[in-house]
């Protein structure tokens, strides 16, 4: 009897992950929210390194940018990172559908886009001529598809407009 149930309670568990996994938004495809520290840690360190943001923009012209996570963190998994980016001012662009996604206002990875720590994507610079801040925060993964062991970086990018 007692095993019975045990049983039964084990099959009700084991129907619940597999629903929530097959129709969930696991985290490898997007980050529920900007704040990555929140719920990964782990040891190690991180780099976040972005190309082609100019020195001082030029307001409405749309810069190609290449976002890089390097870490000590070694992945293990399918899952090498992820990352996600905010604006203050312009507009954040998809150039690569499949690696990359606009969701909630940042623009963060896919769960392809997961294999990497590496990403491209555009930013339009505003038309007024305001300071923008781009802020990232990125997750070095181990591959485990779970937050532990999983290193955080986070990096703030200030531009000003040229005159
Ligand atoms: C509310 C908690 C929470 C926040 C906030 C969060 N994550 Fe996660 N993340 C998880 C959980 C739980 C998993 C494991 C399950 C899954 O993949 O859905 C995970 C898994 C991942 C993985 C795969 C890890 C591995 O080792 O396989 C990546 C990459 C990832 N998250 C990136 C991010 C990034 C980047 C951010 C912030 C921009 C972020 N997450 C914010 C909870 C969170």
């Amino acid at each position: 009897m007692a095993i019975k149930t045990i049983i039964l309670f084990l099959v009700i568990v084991f129907s619940i992950t597999a629903f929530v996994v097959s129709t969930g938004n696991s985290h490898n495809n997007s980050a529920p929210n900007f704040e990555c520290i929140g719920c990964h840690q782990g040891e190690g360190s991180t780099e976040i390194k972005i190309d082609g943001l100019p020195e001082k923009y030029i307001p409405g012209k749309t810069y190609k940018i290449t976002l890089t996570i390097v870490s000590d963190n070694q992945s293990l998994g399918d899952v090498a990172g992820g990352f996600a980016i905010e604006a203050s001012a312009g507009d954040l662009m998809v150039t690569d559908r499949k690696n990359t996604q606009l969701s909630e206002g940042f623009l963060t990875h896919t769960q392809e886009g997961s294999a990497f720590r590496k990403w491209t994507f555009g930013w339009k610079a505003p038309v007024q001529k305001t300071k923008a801040n781009l802020t990232v925060m990125a997750v070095a993964a181990n591959g485990d598809y779970s937050p532990a062991g999983d290193v955080i970086g986070t990096k703030g990018f200030s531009i000003k407009p040229e005159k």
